[in-house]
């Protein structure tokens, strides 16, 4: 593999096309500094997402799996004034971190950090006959991928965009002595995509600063 060139490459669409970011940076630092994983997505699918908001033109926005809020904060600036962006996170120190890193970024007013086991949040969430979602986010645990979908159907309407983090894993994917839960979590969420024909989808791997993984991206039908 090409590591040291794709982090290369990353460097560079960083440094040209996603100017310097004090509240994403320190974000990030602040997460290194207090233990957590730098499993967040990296700065060009973090603008991504954002990006993705815009064109759907979002006002309420779902995530599952926060971490340190970093993907939180792409996607949170992309909201109108009466956006609102509901993210659920099972680490209360995971949620603690994302919490001052949103106030940091001026968002908290746009943002809910849920606490809790998602699936159970999730049902709260539905139990509150909530709104529908225009965008969904699922980066959590990858075993619970199929009851996320499951899930984040629910919350749709025609035109809601899903997108899944995390589905290539290093092509795990697609090695067949690979039978880890969290990865037929992501073969049992393609096979349930390919098999509802409400749904429309694609997936794109990609590599960068973060190795070589890949995500997906569901269309609800109209
Ligand atoms: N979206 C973040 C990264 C999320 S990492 C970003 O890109 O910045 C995955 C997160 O999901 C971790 O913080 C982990 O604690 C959380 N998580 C794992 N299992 C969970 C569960 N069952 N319910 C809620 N959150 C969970
Ligand atoms: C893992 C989780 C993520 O959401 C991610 O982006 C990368 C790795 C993990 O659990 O290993
Ligand atoms: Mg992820």
């Amino acid at each position: 593999m090409d590591e040291e060139l794709w982090t290369a490459v990353d460097r560079h669409i960083v440094d040209k096309l996603i100017p310097h970011d004090p509240p994403l940076q320190q974000a990030l630092s602040d997460n290194a500094a207090a233990g957590l994983p730098a499993i967040d997505v990296s700065p060009a699918l973090g603008k991504f997402l954002h990006i993705l908001a815009r064109i759907q033109d979002a006002r309420r926005i779902l995530e599952i799996g926060t971490l340190g809020g970093y993907s939180t904060i792409w996607m949170a600036r992309a909201l109108p004034q009466d956006g609102k962006l509901i993210t659920l996170e099972i680490e209360p120190k995971h949620a603690d971190i994302a919490s001052v890193n949103i106030k940091r970024a001026g968002l908290s007013s746009f943002v809910e950090i849920r606490r809790g086991p998602a699936l159970d949040l999730l049902q709260l969430l539905w139990n509150e006959s909530t709104h529908p979602f225009d965008l969904i986010f699922i980066d959590a645990d990858k075993q619970s991928n199929p009851a996320y979908l499951e899930w984040a159907i629910r919350f749709s309407r025609p035109g809601t965009i899903i997108v899944c983090d995390n589905v290539v894993r290093k092509g795990a994917l697609v090695d067949a002595e690979n039978r880890e839960e969290s990865i037929q979590g992501i073969r049992r969420f393609f096979e349930m995509i390919a098999a509802d024909p409400r749904l429309e989808a694609t997936a794109l791997q990609t590599v960068g600063s973060k190795g070589y993984d890949g995500f997906a991206l569901v269309r609800v039908r109209a």
